[in-house]
């Protein structure tokens, strides 16, 4: 095995920045697509968290109502319990009218990279089970291409994982098995792995490289999510915006 490193969780901060204050906005302008009885996906992260604190204002308020949520993480349920937000599951839900969560990257055409918060998954499961899915990102997040600012998280199952090595180089990664600060492999709420695979110059070929990974036995998801998004709601130093597909 070679080439480890650790990734910060991704929790709600305790000491205000700018950086957050645009994920708060990003977050708080997504909570106005909600309205009252739809069935919503959950997703995890930093930027979420503001999201879910704003729709659980608005549950306690009484401006929204029948509002229920399929989270798709444990922090994310965790999180939604406290706030109040009623959840079920994607077989009770399923398909659900919209999902907000976060990403890593987002290209001109709305594809994705996501799983630095190590949920990407149960985040595709749910994507793919909804009728919109709209991500909520700082400006920062936004490329021209895929893969040169973010690695692209890949979940493996933990036998031989480090037997994709060669393979994942092959296609142009660095791979790394993600840790947690401990030291210790980070595993996900599936028990399973990360590998974050790094490309230097970009990804070329963003669909062909999911479809490779796809097909890999051993590799469970990546977190490339490419023509899942319908909208990105963008916070930026000018303030929020909604941005279509290119
Ligand atoms: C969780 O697994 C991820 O997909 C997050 O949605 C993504 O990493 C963005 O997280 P932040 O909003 O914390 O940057």
């Amino acid at each position: 095995m070679n080439g480890e490193r650790t990734l910060e969780p991704a929790e709600p901060p305790l000491v205000p920045s700018a950086v957050e204050d645009l994920k708060s906005a990003a977050g708080c302008e997504a909570a106005t697509d909600v309205a009252s009885g739809m069935r919503l996906g959950l997703g995890t992260g930093s930027t979420v968290a503001y999201f879910l604190r704003h729709l659980g204002a608005r549950l306690a308020s009484g401006e929204l109502a029948d509002v229920v949520g399929v989270p798709t993480s444990i922090r994310t349920e965790k999180a939604a319990r406290r706030l109040g937000i009623p959840l079920g599951t994607l077989s009770e839900l399923a398909p659900l009218d919209l999902t907000v969560d976060g990403a890593d990257e987002v290209d001109p055409q709305l594809n994705l990279i996501k799983g630095l918060g190590g949920a990407l998954l149960r985040e595709k499961m749910v994507a793919q089970a909804s009728d919109r899915f709209v991500a909520v990102v700082d400006e920062a997040k936004l490329v021209d291409r895929l893969g040169v600012r973010a690695p692209v998280p890949v979940e493996v199952v933990p036998f031989e994982f480090d037997s994709h090595w060669k393979w994942l180089q092959a296609l142009g990664a660095d791979p790394r098995l993600r840790r947690e600060e401990s030291g210790d492999a980070f595993v996900t709420d599936n028990g399973l792995l990360i590998v974050d695979c790094r490309f230097v110059n970009g990804i070329d070929d963003p669909l062909g490289l999911e479809s490779r990974l796809m097909h890999r036995a051993g590799v469970v998801e990546s977190g490339l999510f490419l023509g899942l998004a319908d909208e990105a709601v963008v916070a930026g130093t000018d303030g929020v915006y909604r941005m279509g597909r290119a």
